[in-house]
């Protein structure tokens, strides 16, 4: 008896192998191709989905000092810079001045006399407590003195603009 194999099988069999070639093939083929044309995320696009997404404001109070970090707020134009400088840029420091201060954190009290604080620009008012000298009057101001909370009740302002708000109603009474 011969051992001769069926035709069939040996077609077969022939025919998987070259199904398995033909499927190594293609996987390698494949991963040649994807190596050549996958260069990662587009950077463009990264940077454009970036910017769509950012918030349009920033505020953080640290210390008395307003930082105002802002989209809206005029920036200076693109250059090529580091990301924390870029960040730097686009941050606004508000400090207010005497006045600023005065509206802000004083107007309540002082300008209608509340609580018998001493009226802004009112003379009468204002003689007794001019009297004390200036640095009573900024002491007074900082710590807080009977019904006149401590700085206006905004501690996060700084000595410096409590003080810039005295000198603002002082000279109201000159
Ligand atoms: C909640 C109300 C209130 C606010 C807000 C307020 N004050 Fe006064 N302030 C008073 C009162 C009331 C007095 C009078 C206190 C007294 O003599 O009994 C006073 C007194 C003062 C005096 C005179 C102190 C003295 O020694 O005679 C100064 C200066 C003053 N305030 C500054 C300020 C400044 C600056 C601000 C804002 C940063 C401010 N105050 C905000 C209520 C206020």
């Amino acid at each position: 008896m011969s051992e001769q194999q069926d035709p069939f099988v040996k077609t077969f069999a022939l025919l998987i192998f070259l199904m398995s070639v033909l499927a190594v093939g293609l996987i390698i083929l494949g991963s040649v191709i994807a190596s050549l044309t996958d260069s990662g995320p587009d950077v463009m696009e990264v940077e454009a989905a970036a910017s769509r997404i950012e918030p349009v404001s920033k505020v953080a109070l640290t210390d008395g000092t307003l930082f105002v970090s802002s989209s809206l707020v005029p920036q200076a134009p693109p250059e090529k810079v580091e990301p924390e400088a870029e960040e730097a840029s686009a941050a606004v420091v508000v400090v207010l001045d005497g006045e600023g201060v005065y509206n802000t954190a004083c107007v309540t009290c002082h300008g209608t006399g509340l609580a018998g604080a001493p009226k802004y620009a009112d003379q009468a008012d204002w003689e007794p407590r001019l009297a004390q000298g200036i640095d009573v009057l900024y002491e007074h101001s900082l710590t807080g003195f009977q019904a006149m909370p401590a700085k206006g009740g905004f501690m996060h302002l700084p000595d410096d603009q409590i003080r810039l708000a005295v000198d603002y109603m002082v000279a109201a009474t000159e």
